[in-house]
């Protein structure tokens, strides 16, 4: 075996980070980096692909650094990245032909019109288990081949490539121009609306109705690949051929970082939006409550292990626009502090549906709103009515997925920047009537990469290996009444009735 550590990169919507972990899961490094969040115009979201890049380089070459180490002794290396966003450059020079279109821009919205119209919603629901959406890459590369001219026909000569941003960073980290490796994984590819489920190949039916030619899709291969993706190059940011084995959408990462291997369990994932992510296991469970089916990995000659996911757009991005737009904050983590100044929500609610409204409603037109304003409102109630809007949402999630499944949630493992947030965290326990719990190890993400990469190479046996590494940290137990939950959450329905048909 190469080295004693594994190393994990995790591209995320607003920052790039490298994690270097040990045989027991410990973090030995970790160095960060954001980037620009690029909005040209109202409901479109961008990212340079080029400085995400350059990120990526950075805190790869950061993390080795901090923890003493040469690229040499990492054994292998996992990928770990926001899905959906949507990528296309040119093969020989490496070139973006425009922005990267982030999963939360809304630009397709005729496109995903157009499709409901043409009434290929059930099409999408049985072969790709999703709903028509902005949210997917599909209708974003469907967008590009429209409306960049040189794209279209580059993609004809099998010059245009395709990814999402863990194909662009395998691609580069494998040498770029010089034999970089086109590729994807399931869990991602499975977020493109253009993957079928059963197959796990590109759908060619989805693929004409988009206009897509197939040669501009990376090669869908395993979470986990004993075969390798590739190495990385000896003049990259690891200075040495490290084995690239390991890549998984982000919050498919975090189900295997917080060791829900099995069927039944489930995780929240508190990010720039919110993922609830429950295990099927082999079986594909179509959703009848507003969720989505979804490739939650696949290790090796494995079988397909595969989610019903919650998927919920904004939760910490608004605490982010607190921040940014607003300027109520300076940092994130000063949200608990502002919304301590007060009680309650002071008889607010506000429903941050800055995308439209994801699970369980998939509704293009709608848009925020923060509903019962009096003059008594201050800032501490918008910032509480913030952090409530995520537990909110998440009940809104949990119940689908137990109409789907029929499992009622003894408990939720959470994880991801927010659960450091006490306020949060205790009202999520609350408004559920479920104990919430944090593990040790919250940096479930860059931890499932590195798994998913550590058992290509035999770093780690097996998965059963990794479940004892899964510790728990701090649990939180309900303590509000049922009267009063059920009170403030018959609220919170009626304030996202109020949030639809904004838009045409
Ligand atoms: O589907 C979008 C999701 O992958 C983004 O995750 O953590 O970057 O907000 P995050």
């Amino acid at each position: 075996m190469a080295g004693p550590y594994v190393m994990a990169i995790d591209q995320g919507t607003t920052s790039t980070r490298a994690m270097v972990f040990d045989r027991e899961s410990n973090v030995i490094a970790l160095d960060q980096r954001e980037h620009r969040q690029i909005y040209p115009q109202p409901g479109w979201v961008e990212h340079d692909p080029m400085e995400i890049w350059e990120r990526t380089q950075e805190v790869v070459r950061n993390a080795l650094a901090k923890s003493n180490l040469t690229g040499r002794e990492i054994a292998a290396i996992g990928i770990t990245n926001q899905r959906e966003t949507t990528i296309v450059w040119n093969k020989r020079s490496g070139k973006p032909y425009m922005n990267a279109i982030v999963w939360q821009d809304t630009r397709t919205d005729q496109i995903c019109t157009q499709l409901e119209r043409q009434g290929y919603a059930q099409l999408y629901r049985e072969r790709a288990g999703l709903p028509i959406s902005t949210y997917f890459s599909g209708p974003k590369l469907q967008w590009i081949l429209e409306n960049v001219p040189e794209v279209r026909r580059d993609a004809e000569r099998g010059e245009a490539l395709f990814g999402n941003v863990d194909t662009w960073e395998i691609w580069w980290l494998t040498g770029g121009p010089d034999g970089g490796v086109h590729v994807t994984d399931v869990s991602n590819a499975s977020r493109t609306m253009l993957m079928n489920l059963r197959t796990l190949d590109w759908d060619d039916e989805i693929l004409k109705i988009h206009g897509i030619p197939r040669q501009m899709l990376p090669q869908i291969r395993p979470s986990s690949d004993p075969q390798l993706y590739g190495k990385t190059t000896s003049f990259g940011p690891l200075g040495a051929e490290v084995p690239v084995c390991g890549d998984l959408g982000d919050q498919q990462a975090a189900l295997v970082g917080q060791a829900s291997l099995d069927v039944g369990m489930a995780k929240n994932t508190y990010g720039t939006g919110s993922f609830l992510l429950l295990n099927t296991g082999t079986e594909i469970v179509p959703s009848k409550s507003g969720l989505i089916t979804t490739a939650a990995y696949k290790f090796g000659n494995g079988p397909c292990i595969y989610a019903l996911e919650g998927s919920i757009a904004i939760t910490g991005a608004a605490v982010q626009w607190l921040r940014d737009n607003l300027g109520l904050i300076k940092t994130s983590p000063e949200v608990e502090e502002l919304a301590r100044t007060v009680e309650d929500n002071g008889g607010i609610y506000f429903v941050p549906y800055f995308s439209g409204a994801f699970a369980p409603y998939w509704r293009l037109d709608a848009r925020g709103v923060i509903v019962g304003l009096t003059r008594f409102i201050n800032k501490g109630h918008i910032a509480r009515a913030t952090l409530e809007a995520t537990a909110y949402q998440t009940r809104d999630v949990v119940e689908a997925m137990e109409a789907d499944s029929g499992i009622r949630l003894a408990e939720l493992r959470v994880d991801g920047g927010m659960v450091f947030n006490e306020l949060l965290m205790q009202f999520q326990a609350d408004i559920l009537g479920v104990p919430t719990v944090r593990p040790v190890i919250a940096e479930t993400t860059s931890l499932g990469a590195a798994y998913a990469a550590g058992l290509a190479v035999g770093y780690w046996n097996s998965p059963e290996e990794i479940r004892q590494y899964w510790k728990e940290d701090k649990r939180w137990q309900p303590q509000m009444d049922e009267a009063r939950r059920e009170k403030l959450y018959a609220g919170w329905k009626k304030a996202v009735e109020r949030s639809f048909g904004w838009v045409e």
